[in-house]
């Protein structure tokens, strides 16, 4: 268990924020003390999320954001320093996918997941890093990928790409951000039962019980799997951890199953 003022005085940012592991991340970090923003598309969805941070006390804000907009993205993380005075953590989480086999993916559907996925984390690092610079614990980006972004992933050659896109914009940021006091870090969920990527990717495939036996661990995981390790590097505790992918995946990248 992490001591309760874990993220006390921080303030992070979190796209896809509203549903699923971003508000799983939302959720726990509020609940070590940090303030939260949650940025999606959805204003309802948004709503609702933000009512239930507020509900357990949670300082917390929504902000509706198409990551595939760069100016969107400025404005809603402009406007979280404006409210809460400073910016300490960016989670880049939201990330959109379908099943489909490469030869029947159109351009636009390409675009469509490389400009969410790869183009929103980019838009997401370029306006958090002023503020990121200024924090008073040292900023902190962390980003959502998966494993299938290095192995490759069959049906799902535009999420494949754009993770392996990410991991790579993180090691160079790593680096080139390093001497700023920005940590810049990704982590790789397996499969995480009750989210809409599980639902889309496995269970409507009729993939549910291989992709289950696909893990070392022979489970899903849970959405507080990745909370924590998102909240172990955020933390004090990660200090001297940049540059990393941490993998929560259940030993699923390490083990084959034939199909
Ligand atoms: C083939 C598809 C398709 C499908 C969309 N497209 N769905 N092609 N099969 N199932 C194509 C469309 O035909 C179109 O191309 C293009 O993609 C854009 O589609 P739109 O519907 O106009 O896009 P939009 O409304 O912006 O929706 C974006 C989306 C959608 C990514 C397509 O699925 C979405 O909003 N997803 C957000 C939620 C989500 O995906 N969550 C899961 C993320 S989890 P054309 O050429 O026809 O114009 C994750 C990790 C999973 O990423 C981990 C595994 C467990």
């Amino acid at each position: 268990m992490f001591a309760p003022d874990t993220l006390k005085n921080r303030v992070a940012f979190i796209t896809g924020g509203a549903g699923d592991i971003g508000f799983e991340i939302a959720q726990t970090y509020g609940r070590l003390g940090a303030r939260v923003v949650i940025a999606s598309r959805n204003q309802t969805r948004l709503e609702e999320a933000l009512s239930t941070l507020q509900q357990q006390g949670i300082e917390a804000a929504a902000i509706a954001t198409d990551v595939r907009d760069a100016d969107q993205v400025k404005r809603a993380i402009d406007q979280t320093v404006g409210r809460f005075g400073a910016l300490d953590i960016l989670v880049n989480n939201a990330a959109g996918n379908f099943h489909c086999p490469t030869a029947g993916l159109t351009p636009n559907g390409w675009k469509t997941v490389i400009d969410i996925d790869l183009n929103g984390t980019f838009y997401g690092c370029l306006a958090a890093y002023e503020h990121l610079k200024r924090s008073a614990h040292g900023g902190s980006i962390i980003s959502i990928i998966t494993m299938l972004g290095l192995t490759g992933w069959p049906g799902a050659a535009h999420a494949a790409a754009a993770k392996a896109g990410i991991l790579s914009l993180s090691r160079t940021l790593a680096v080139e951000w390093g001497g700023d006091g920005i940590r810049v870090n990704t982590i790789s969920p397996g499969p995480i039962g009750d989210t809409e990527g599980a639902k889309r990717m496995y269970l409507d495939t009729g993939r549910g019980d291989l992709e289950r036996r696909k893990t070392a661990l022979n489970r899903f995981g849970a959405k507080a799997d990745v909370a924590h390790a998102a909240v172990y590097l955020a933390s004090d505790m990660a200090g001297y951890v940049t540059g990393d992918n941490l993998v929560v995946d259940g030993g699923r990248w390490l083990k084959y199953v034939a199909a």
